[in-house]
Parts: structure tokens; sequence; C-alpha cells
């Protein structure tokens, strides 16, 4: 079951043309593929395609029609031998889209029928070479009853459109340029359509459309924006230029992800696509613009040049990533989008390295591909790309992105192609650096520091260790560049110091006894940094450093600090009279960037709390987090609400200072409603006179998260007023799911019986079940078991429905040795529950079975 990066071998055969023919109906859908071979190993022998829950109606081979007992099909594959070098199968099977609840190949879900290729769904479409490094020109034909489907499309350019006899449609696409098969798409339904038009820097007209439900037209207008911008940005910064003359987006409601690439067709949630100021938040709309431009910018890191293997996805997605999170800097505020990025790989991806799924960002064995979307290979695969820029520079990374895709284009290649092409344009040695690929887990990086007196000298002797993790043993040192600047009075120096031993010293010279150095700048290597920096010298950076994230990041320090020391004194601990003074200079004159001095006035959450500790302490977290909100907005009640009423006046467009405006106000707000007496009337009225829904919500957040008696009352006004919108209510599930009491078991028990409600579908099981698991801490992690033994009765009931999705929420129960014994005894009774279930999805065996297994 399990295969390995080491057993790669090239195919054996080729696959020139791929034309498919769909007739469509939901319950019985006809396939017929036409597939041009050609041997390119002449000792093989025998064809293995993949398939998987197809009914083989028929294999013709050339033009004769085969017998039974000419080939081997199980419910894997489909075996044949051949003589020729070139020959052709026409292969013709039946599919059931609408029994297909995992959402991947073709399935049929609220009216349309969608695809989802990546990584492996082709197979379940027809019979096939299943992998990346099989390049083919595909057409599709498309059939379908033309009045229910109005819309019938595929990859590349439409070629012809006719109606056929017996109120059937007939559409056909060619796409040019040679594609892997988990690039194809077709999507067939009623939309509403949204177009408009983009010049390339070379003249090209591409035309953009849209394809949204009916109804929700004007909320697609948002992202059609954001396409243009980022169209004009990747040829600006990059150089790259779109290739085909439509680009075409559908927005649909039934997703396993956020949305995907396919080639000219792509096809995204529809919650990254509908956004208006009424319903969507600036979060919303954020991540709107970021997974436009992030598939957008895949059609060069990704389609043009592919992977060889699905072992190389960081090929793609980091790269991606690391181009989604410049261009989404460069749309807003640089210092808070870096702040985010980095809160993804130190709670996230951090817990990841120390959970039972470690692995590399290019996983040496993979069990379920699906299970290999990751943080790892998507995050820290960026921020892999990221140490690359760093320290080759804009212009050299620039020049190993032009070499890289003047070699590869129309290739499936390997990481390795892409660090030699960085290594090659620069002539800059990357030999060490390569061990970023392979090697698992979160590097610490320990400083110490020492001063000679006489000769004004100051030496950092840095350490590097990479602890060992569930897949990997032994580690090696890697190379980490290191972004560093000297606070010394009025002096500032800043350099980028580029270790590559497990123990270098650096040495400032002419420098004062109270010189503070403040490393991993912009976090410039992705490890966590361990320094024995006091309270003093930590505040000193946040209120004096240059640079934001700096500041930023020396108050996560100070926090903490601050929540060590509550510990320590069992409750007894008050925050510092230094950081009252902090935070009223913030919030009497906040930053020029609203947004980070929103940031810099926040306590941290739950989750970057919790992955600073090698064993959690749940409810010590949580308390102290609790008191620490209720000391500031005792200390400086004053302040804040003078600063949340000189905010309040925003404009409701989502723009970079109303945004910054809002997060500042909100921030206030949500220290504000811990007087419940005082606060009562300023949560109503900004509920009832919010201008859109990132101040609505706001107010929501605040009064659940301080249980402020208004939370009730005003869920039940938004419950009616957003009763018919989806992906409003999904905010409403939310929040319900991360009420602090022991009610929320009774409520979500409600919930699944809402109308609204669905098993099938993603976005509503996510929003009521990770948002429990994951925002909801205290009835999650519950001594009595029940948080436990809800998300375990949720996988049971939707691994058959969905194995991807179940995959994907089983993760918090993973990490169960993070906890202490009572809660260990706990998670792992439930793992055992899961993993005993009779037919158990591969996806949710993988994990299991690892985590039982550590
Ligand atoms: N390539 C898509 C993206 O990064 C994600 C597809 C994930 N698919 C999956 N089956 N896990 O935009
Ligand atoms: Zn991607």
């Amino acid at each position: 079951q399990v295969k390995r990066l080491a057993d790669y071998q090239a195919p054996d055969f080729f696959i020139e043309t791929t034309d498919l023919t769909f007739e469509l109906a939901a319950d019985k859908t006809l396939v017929t593929a036409v597939l041009q071979f050609r041997r390119a190993n002449p000792n093989a022998l025998e064809l293995r395609l993949d398939g998987q829950q197809l009914l083989l109606l028929a294999v013709h081979y050339n033009e004769r029609l085969l017998q039974p007992s000419e080939y081997q099909c199980d419910a894997q594959q489909l075996r044949l031998s051949v003589t020729d070098d070139d020959f052709k199968l026409t292969i013709k099977t039946e599919i059931c889209p609408q029994a297909n609840t995992a959402l991947e190949g073709l399935y049929f879900a609220n009216g349309s029928f969608c695809t989802q290729c990546e990584a492996e769904g082709f197979r379940r479409i027809t019979y096939y070479l299943d992998r990346p490094d099989v390049l083919s020109v595909f057409s599709t034909t498309i059939i379908a009853d033309a009045n229910q489907y109005p819309y019938l499309l595929s990859n590349g350019n439409k070629v012809a459109d006719r109606l056929l006899a017996g109120g059937q449609r007939l559409v056909r696409w060619q796409d040019p340029f040679p594609k892997p098969c988990y690039l194809f798409a077709l999507v067939a339904g009623d939309f509403e359509l949204r177009q408009d038009q983009y010049t390339t820097k070379s003249g090209r007209v591409v035309e953009l459309a849209f394809y949204v439900e009916k109804g929700q037209g004007n909320k697609a207008l948002f992202a059609l924006e954001a396409l243009k911008r980022s169209m004009r940005w990747d040829e600006e910064r990059f150089g790259l230029e779109y290739d085909l003359d439509t680009y075409m987006v559908v927005a649909v409601d039934f997703f396993n992800m956020g949305a995907m690439e396919n080639k000219g067709l792509n096809v995204f949630n529809s919650k990254y696509v509908l956004v208006s100021n009424n319903t969507a938040t600036d979060t919303d709309f954020f991540n709107v613009e970021s997974i436009i431009g992030h598939e957008y910018f895949h059609n060069w890191t990704g389609n043009r040049v592919t992977c060889r293997d699905w072992f190389q996805l960081s090929l793609k997605e980091g790269l991606t990533v690391f181009r989604d999170q410049e261009f989404s800097r460069d749309m807003g505020s640089a210092t808070v989008n870096r702040i985010h990025a980095v809160q993804v790989i130190r709670t996230a991806q951090f817990a990841e390295d120390a959970s039972p799924m470690a692995h590399p960002i290019q996983p040496q064995q993979v069990m379920e591909m699906n299970n290999f979307y990751t943080v790892t290979v998507y995050d820290k695969g960026a921020e892999v790309i990221r140490m690359l820029h760093t320290l080759l520079g804009e212009d050299g990374f620039q020049a190993g992105m032009r070499l890289y895709v003047q070699r590869h284009d129309g290739q499936a290649v390997t990481c390795e192609h892409f660090v030699q092409a960085m290594q090659d344009a620069n002539h800059y040695d990357l030999s060490a650096f390569r061990r970023w690929y392979q090697q698992s887990g979160t590097p610490e990086l320990r400083v110490q520091r020492s001063y000679d007196v006489h000769k004004q000298q100051l030496t950092l002797t840095l350490r590097q260790h990479t602890p060992a993790t569930a897949d990997q043993a032994t580690k090696l040192p890697l190379v980490l560049p290191i972004r560093y600047q000297l606070v010394d009075g009025e002096r500032s120096e800043s350099g980028l110091f580029v270790m590559q031993l497990q123990e270098e010293s650096l040495v400032f010279t002419d420098v004062s006894a109270t010189a503070l150095p403040v490393l991993l700048e912009d976090f410039s290597a992705p490890v966590r940094l361990l320094h024995d920096y006091s309270e003093q010298e930590l505040l000193r950076i946040a209120k004096a450093a240059s640079n934001g994230f700096a500041r930023w990041d020396a108050l996560q320090s100070c926090w903490m600090l601050w929540l060590q020391q509550y510990i320590q004194q069992g409750g007894a601990f008050h925050l510092p009279e230094a950081l009252f003074e902090l935070y009223a200079t913030l919030l009497n004159q906040p930053l020029p960037d609203k947004s980070l001095t929103a940031e810099l006035l926040k306590v941290p959450d739950y989750g970057t709390f919790a992955e600073s500790f090698p064993q959690i302490p749940v409810d010590s977290i949580l308390a102290a987090s609790a008191a620490f909100r209720l000391q500031i907005s005792e200390h400086l009640s004053k302040a804040l609400l003078q600063c949340y009423q000189q905010h309040s006046q925003a404009a409701a467009e989502y723009n970079e200072e109303a945004v910054g405006q809002r997060a500042l106000k909100n921030r206030c707000l949500d220290y504000l409603s811990m007087h419940h007496g005082d606060s009562q009337t300023l949560l109503e009225q900004q509920y009832h006179t919010a201008s859109g829904m990132t101040d609505k919500l706001a107010v929501l957040k605040a009064s659940l998260h301080s249980e402020h008696p208004v939370f009730e009352s005003l869920m039940q006004h938004f419950a009616n007023e957003w009763q018919q919108d989806v992906l409003v209510l999904d905010k409403w599930f939310s929040l319900h799911a991360a009420n602090p009491t022991e009610q929320v078991f009774d409520t979500i028990a409600a919930l699944c019986q809402h109308p609204k409600f669905s098993w099938q579908n993603p976005n509503r099981v996510r929003a009521l079940f990770h948002a429990f698991a994951m925002q909801n801490p205290g009835q999650f992690h519950r001594l009595d078991g029940r948080g436990y033994q809800l998300l375990t009765q949720t996988l049971l009931l939707l691994d058959p429905i969905n194995p991807q999705v179940a995959a994907r929420l089983v993760t918090p129960l993973l990490s169960w040795h993070r906890y202490d014994s009572e809660r260990q005894i706990l998670i792992k009774q439930a793992l055992r529950q899961l993993l005993e279930k009779d037919g158990i999805s591969n996806d949710l065996y993988e994990k299991v079975s690892k985590a039982l297994a550590g």
C-alpha cells in the first residue's frame, strides 16, 4: 500500500492524445476514452491502467473489440498485453456521479457536474495512466441535456457547440497544451456568468469568465478584479504571461479543498470566490484575492512546468504559495501578511513536525496522497523557497526562475531540477541547502551572548539542533539564512548571516554593553529560536525596533514569558506596567499601519501558546489567556474606548486603510466586551449599525469570547437574517461550535438537524466540526472525554461519505502524546475506535495507524 519515492520508475508508455466523450446523466454517465499510446520502454509487454469505481463496458484495441479473456480487470487496474509500439485504445466505462460523495473524480452535487482530479481522481473517470509525468493533448466532448445544463465546460478552447436530437447538446473543447490528467476538468450546469477581458503585456486578449450560482453574480466581481491584478502582477514581478484565449473560474458549493488550478478552467470552493461587504469579512476578501492569485500563478508553476511524481508536490505548491504570499504582500499590509504566514508555520506546521505525520517538504513515502496536501508541503515549502530568495536576492532568484522555466517548460520535473536551475543561474553552491527537502522537523536555533567589555565586542554563539521526528531519527545541520539587526542606542546595523554548521559565532565589534541583536528578522528561516532575552530587553525591541515584524515578534516572546510566570505563580501573576504603557501608547497613537497595531495589541491565541509546550497545559493556557485579557481591559478601559470610537468610521470597502481601522476597532471591542454591563449597548449598537460583515461578526466573536449575555439574542437575530445564505450561515455554525460552555454539545446535535446542514457538504461539516476541534479547546479537551467522543462519532459517520474531509478533521486527535496522561488515555481510546471500524478509508487509516504506532 505504501508508495516510495525511491521506487520511482519512468513510465513504460506515454499517451500522446486523449479524446474523451462524456454522455452526462447524474445517475449514469458514459465515458468513452480514445487514447493514442506510444511505448517508451521496448521491454514493456504489459500495459497497466489505473481505474477505481468504474464499470467497464468495452475495450477496443485499435479497431478490434477485446474479449474479456484478453484483459484483466480488478478494483484498481486494467491490464493487457501489448506488442505494438503505437496503438490506440478505446475504453468505454460507466460511472455514477450522484453517488460520488467523496467529491473526487466526476461528481454531481447541487444540480451541476464537476470534477476534482488532483491528485489521483482521474482514475475514477476512466482507465488511464494516472500519474503526473504522462502528459497528453486532451480533447473533450460533452453531451448533456441542453435545458438542464446550459454551460458545458472543459479545458482549453471551445471548438464545437451544437444541438442534438432529443434536447441534447454537444460541446467540444480542445486544450493545445499537453497536460497530466490531474489538470483535467469538466463542469456542466446552469450558472450566472460574469465576464471581462484582460490584455496581456504582449497583446493577447484573454476572455475572463466566472461561473457562479444564479443570483450571486455580483459577488464574483471582487474575484474577477483580483484575477486581473494577479495577471498584471505576475507579468511585472515574474515576467510570466497567460497563454490561452480564455480563463474560466467556476465556483461550486461542494468542494473538498480551497480551489484547483485545472488548465484554463479553475474550480473554486464558492467560499473563495463569492464576497460582498454584507456577507464577507475582510479575512474572506483577503483569502479570495490570495487564492485567486494562487491558482492563477499555478499556470506557470504547476501547469506549464509540472511535477514528475507526487513526492514532488512542493515543487509546485511551495513555489506557488511563495508567489501568492508575495502577491498578497504587495496588495495589503506587508508586515501583517508576514505575521500571519509565520503564525501558520509556528502553530500548524511546527505541530505537524511534532506529530506522527511528520514529513519533509518532499515526502519519502506515502500511503494516501491526499494526506500530503499539508502545511509542511505548502507553507514550509514556501519558506524554503523564501530562503532561496533571501540567499540569492530578488535578481538572482528571478534569474533562477527564468532558467527553470526555460529549461523545463512542458516537462514534468523534480524539486531537484528547480534547485539546480537556481544554482546554475547564480553560480551559487546549494548542495548543503538541498537538505531542506529531505529532512523533516523543526530546527532549534539556540543563541548565547557574551560581551567583552575591554574589546567592546559582542559575540553570539549560535547552535542548531533538529530533534528527531516520528519519520526520521537522525538529523543534520541545515543552511540557515539569519537576518539580523543590531539595536545599539541610535545606531542600528543589519545584515544577513548564513549559518552552515552546527555551531558558529557571530561577532559585533565596537558595540556597547547594552547592544541588542534582533535575530531572524522577518522569520528568515523556519526555525524555533531559543534565546535568553529578558522581559526588559524584549520590551525594548517591541518599542524601538524599526522593523514592525521584529516588534511583534519580541512581544510574542514576552507573552511566552508571562504565560510561564502565570503558570508558576498559580494565577497570582500580573502583567507588567511596562506592557500597559506600551499598549496605552499604541491605543493613543496607533502606528500608520493599523492592522499591525491591532496585531501588537493582541494576546496570542490558544494555538500559539500551546505550540511552545512539549506537553500542552490546556487548562492553564485557557485560564491565563482569559486573565491576561481581563487585566488589559481593566487597566486600559479608557484608552480602549477612545481608540474604539476614533476608529469606528471606517469606509465599508475592502482597502488597506479601512481594513486596518476595523481590525483596530474590533480589537478594542474584544477587550471592552469583557465588562458585560458597560459593553452591552456598544455591542448591540455596532451589531445593528454595522456597515458590513466584518463588524457584525466581530461583535458575535467578542461576545462569544467574553461569554457575554447578548450572544444568544444576537445569534438568533443573525440566523433569521441569513437563513438563505449558506456561506454566511457557516460562520454562524462555527460560532456555535466555538461556544466555550458545555451547552455546545446540545447545540451541535441540534445543528446537525438544521435544514441547511448536510453531511455531504464539506463546508458545512468543517464549519461545525473543524471549528469545534480547533476553536473550542476547553470543550474539545474535556476530561470526561465528551469532546473527543463527539469528534470520533462524527468521523465514523463521515469517513464512508467523504474520506478526504474525515482525514483532515482527525488531525487534532493524532497528537495525543502532547497531553497529560488522563487525556492521552481518552484520545488513544478514540483512535482505537476509529481503527477498529470495518472498511475504514485509506486516508483515515494512514493517519490513525501512524498515531497509534508512535
Ligand atoms: N492544487 C490545489 C491547490 O493547491 C489543491 C488540490 C488539492 N487536492 C487534493 N485532493 N488534496 O490549489
Ligand atoms: Zn496550489
